[in-house]
């Protein structure tokens, strides 16, 4: 075994107070790179932490496909019980994903009063409320600070560094996976499929990419960060979500000549009318600090009453910033753990605020049409636009396909039904052969 290394099952047990055994469930992107970390981490822990980490056992489908993925092969299990059952391991990290069984290993393993630590954010998001008062009633942790923009700190200042103010507003990018995506078709003209494909080999998506592209793990995490920021529940289905399938090269195309960055932005707002929570692609204005935030980057803004606007940024995605934050919020059980100082990680929701319908959003909209060649066309539509209170501030009209028009229209800000509107209209108007593409704008 190199200097330093990671001590393994052998020495696992025979540590006494010194020492603590953790467990990993999962070791597939996430559990690989948090299996290297307290690896490179093993000659310093004492000094960090007054303790030892030993990893004493670590959870797989199929434990002989992983033999070489670890130093003592004997550590490798397929069954959850010589964990769960194992009173000398006191922390256990969850990156199996999914919410079956993630959701009854963690539930029983608080229950038998070990720290847990997650970077799964469909658990969190759905059932996080339920599994902190687990904890809570265990005296024992609950972290999951990799469930929200991978290696970027973001839980623990929204808990604890901005703890001290009224949060209004949560702006980000939060998925990899898509941001990568747009970089490349942008950036290099790249098309969709083999962006994705490249995402996933470098492991930025989920088990099924489906839930990045869709939007859905955005949303999961923009549920995560509204509920501690703001105090009340929200939840995955409380998140208005649309996912970056339908962009095309033509609308990257459209939004460079205008000057914007089409980007997959997660937004939580605290307003009067409620809390708005959304995830969407959005043209963002080329000097916005979010348009160049590139590849797998996330950068998330939060705003508050006494801090003003803060930004973090780094790396949403990939095996070792991921495992970075999953180690530590594992070196903070670690010590509150040596210290016998378990703090509290419950969300604290503690009010009650209505969820805002997103017929009530207000945005401007860029919106991409085919219509008939003629005159006459363009004054139908402005009318269309004008008897639904939407005002119109650019029109553009380039190319041809099929003999239609291409028109792309900029509308100022407006409230979102009355775009609904308006679009229900120009769908059943003779003109308007297909409204090939709505983005919202940013706007301030
Ligand atoms: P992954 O590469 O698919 O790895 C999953 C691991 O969990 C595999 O080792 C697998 O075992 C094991 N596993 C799955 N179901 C299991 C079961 N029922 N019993 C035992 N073992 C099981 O996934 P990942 O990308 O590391 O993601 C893990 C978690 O981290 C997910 O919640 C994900 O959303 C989250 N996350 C990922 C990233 C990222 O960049 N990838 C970033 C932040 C958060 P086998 O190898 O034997 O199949
Ligand atoms: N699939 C996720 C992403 C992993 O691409 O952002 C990090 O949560």
């Amino acid at each position: 075994m190199p200097d330093g290394a990671l001590e393994l099952s052998e020495k696992a047990g025979k540590m006494g107070k010194d020492g603590m055994n953790i467990a990993l469930l999962g070791l597939g992107t996430v559990g690989g790179g948090v299996y290297k970390v307290l690896k490179r981490q093993a000659p310093e822990m004492m000094q960090k932490l007054n303790t030892e980490l030993h990893l004493k056992k670590v959870l797989v489908r199929n434990p002989k496909r992983h033999e070489m993925d670890v130093d003592d092969p004997s550590i490798l299990t397929c069954n959850f019980e010589e964990i769960v059952d194992d009173p000398e391991i006191e922390i256990v990290v969850e990156v199996m994903g999914g919410i079956e069984p993630a959701y009854t290993y963690i539930r029983d393993a608080l229950k038998a009063g070990k720290s847990v630590v997650t970077a799964n954010k469909d658990l969190i998001a759905d059932r996080g409320g339920e599994l902190l008062e687990i904890a809570e009633e265990n005296n024992v942790e609950l972290r999951f600070e990799a469930s929200v923009a991978g290696g970027i700190p973001i839980i623990s200042p929204l808990k604890n560094s901005l703890a001290a103010n009224e949060i209004s507003e949560i702006m980000g990018i939060v998925n990899g996976t898509t941001n990568f995506i747009l970089s490349k078709m942008s950036d290099e003209g790249m098309d969709y499929a083999d962006a994705l494909a490249e995402a996933t080999s470098l492991g930025y998506a989920e088990a099924d990419p489906t839930a990045d592209v869709e939007g859905h793990d955005a949303a999961r995490k923009v549920a995560i960060m509204a509920t501690i920021a703001f105090h009340t529940r929200v939840t995955f289905r409380d998140v208005y979500t649309e996912g970056i399938t339908k962009i095309s090269q033509k609308d990257i195309r459209y939004a460079n000549a205008l000057g914007w960055k089409i980007k997959l932005i997660g937004l939580a707002q605290n307003t009067d009318e409620g809390v708005e929570v959304r995830v969407h692609p959005m043209l963002i204005p080329l000097n916005h600090p979010l348009a160049t935030v590139s590849g797998s980057y996330n950068a998330v803004y939060v705003m508050g009453d006494a801090v003003g606007d803060v930004m973090f940024y780094g790396y949403g995605a990939g095996e070792m910033p991921t495992a970075s934050a999953v180690c530590g919020d594992v070196f903070s059980v670690a010590r509150h753990t040596v210290i016998h100082a378990q703090g509290s990680t419950r969300d604290n929701v503690y009010r009650k605020i209505p969820i805002k319908r997103i017929d009530n959003i207000c945005s401007s909209y860029y919106l991409r049409m085919e219509v008939e060649d003629k005159p006459g066309v363009l004054a139908t539509i402005a009318s269309i636009f004008g008897n639904n209170s939407v005002s119109i501030e650019q029109v553009i009209q380039k190319d041809k396909v099929n003999d239609l028009a291409e028109l792309v229209i900029v509308t100022s800000k407006v409230r979102e039904r009355h775009i609904r509107d308006a679009m229900l209209i120009l769908n059943s108007s003779s003109v308007v052969k297909n409204i090939a593409s709505v983005i919202r704008v940013y706007s301030e």
